[in-house]
């Protein structure tokens, strides 16, 4: 199971990487860390999980229900695996797109075994029908399978026996009360700090064989989004160009060089996050401008805008999401090398404090 490859859905698929070579999922899998004590970085999450774990395995009883959430590449998936690891149980991997009914969702949790872990990866793209079937085989283990059609059906409740579900989304916000409330233990995941990711890149460097340099490593580290897949990837992007160039080492140069030619600047932002903030300067006079124009005017689905380039703009502070819509900050005009306009006193909203957000938005900014 270890071989599966969450790049299929596109918001997960950077533009920092176009070829996606089939390789990629390959390396993905050979670099996830296999145990919680191998899993740098979120050591709130990482602790606490532990703690559940632990505690669930002395009891000698499955755990609560884990919900993992947080933009792409964090580790979700990775944590999902790690969980039936130190449960020391089997895995079940399935996402909320292949269970479009609820006869999805019952024929798999029929099948579970005592113990079992179901790794349900973007959670809050299951249909709703599925998802009421869930609530009920959660909290009781007990599906209602229903036999017959029209006025002579019947629902016969099927008794499972006790399992673990972990879910994963990019859109903890858009999850139903009822569904989130159903999970014991939710896991935030925050983008890593660059000392993290110089730890996670060091050791991949390691487990590809890559000869790496201190400085190269933090240069890379330093421009990766905060985010441990674009680190791995940034990481063979720049040996293969250190190794072109009859480079023996990665090194700072090489690094530099290397990032420059796959376009990650300076501050780690890539083409999408650049042209998010482009369009917003250039076109939308720094907005406030709706997502979806937003998206539009980027060229992109307003679902990859929202939840790929936008957690780390907003975190980093160049983007602001205000209730009247998207707004760039002092800083983002700064970064363009651009001049912002001059306040006339009438949208003196447009640099406004970040006004409290309908629930879901920007929540992994927090
Ligand atoms: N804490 C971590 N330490 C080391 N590598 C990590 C860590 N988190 C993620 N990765 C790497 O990043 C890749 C993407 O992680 P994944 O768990 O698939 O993220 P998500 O499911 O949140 O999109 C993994 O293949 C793994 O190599
Ligand atoms: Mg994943």
């Amino acid at each position: 199971m270890s071989d599966y490859d969450d790049d299929s859905y596109e918001a997960t698929a950077r533009i920092v990487d176009p070829g996606g070579a089939p390789d990629e999922r390959h390396f993905e899998a050979a670099l996830r860390p296999r145990r919680l004590a191998e899993f740098p970085g979120q050591p709130r999450v990482s602790e606490q999980l532990g703690l559940v774990l632990a505690a669930a395995k002395r009891r000698g009883t499955t755990p609560d229900h884990v919900l993992l959430s947080g933009p792409p590449g964090l580790g979700k998936t990775s944590l999902a695996m790690i969980i039936a690891a130190e449960l020391e149980q089997p895995i079940r991997i399935t996402s909320g797109p292949a269970i479009q009914h609820a006869g999805d969702l019952a024929a798999i949790l029929s099948s579970l075994a005592e113990g079992e872990v179901l790794f349900l990866d973007e959670i809050h793209r299951m249909a709703r029908a599925a998802e009421e079937m869930l609530y009920l085989a959660m909290e009781d283990f007990r599906v209602d399978v229903i036999v017959g059609k029209g006025p002579g059906a019947t629902a016969i409740p099927l008794e499972l026996p006790p399992f673990t579900v972990v879910g994963a989304t990019t859109r903890a916000g858009l999850l139903p009360a009822p569904l989130r409330d159903r999970f014991g233990f939710t896991g935030h995941l925050d983008f890593y700090s660059a000392d993290d990711l110089a730890a996670i890149l060091h050791r991949s460097a390691g487990l590809l064989g890559v000869e790496a340099t201190r400085q190269g490593i933090a240069e890379i580290a330093g421009r990766s989004r905060g985010t441990p897949r674009i680190a791995n990837r940034l990481l063979r992007r720049v040996r293969d160009y250190a190794q072109i160039h009859g480079a023996e080492v990665v090194d700072q140069p090489s690094a530099k060089a290397a990032l420059e030619l796959f376009d990650v600047d300076a501050k780690g932002l890539d083409r999408l996050d650049r042209g998010v903030l482009e369009t917003l300067c250039r076109r939308f006079a720094g907005g406030p401008v709706g997502l979806t124009t937003l998206a539009v005017a980027v060229g992109e689905e307003p679902d990859t805008v929202e939840t790929v380039a936008e957690p780390y703009l907003v975190r980093e502070g160049y983007l602001l999401r205000t209730p009247r819509g998207r707004t760039a900050t002092p800083q983002a005009w700064q970064h363009l090398g651009l001049t912002p306009p001059a306040s006339d006193g009438q949208d003196g909203g447009t640099w406004a404090q970040q006004l409290s957000l309908p629930d879901g938005e920007g929540r992994f900014s927090d």
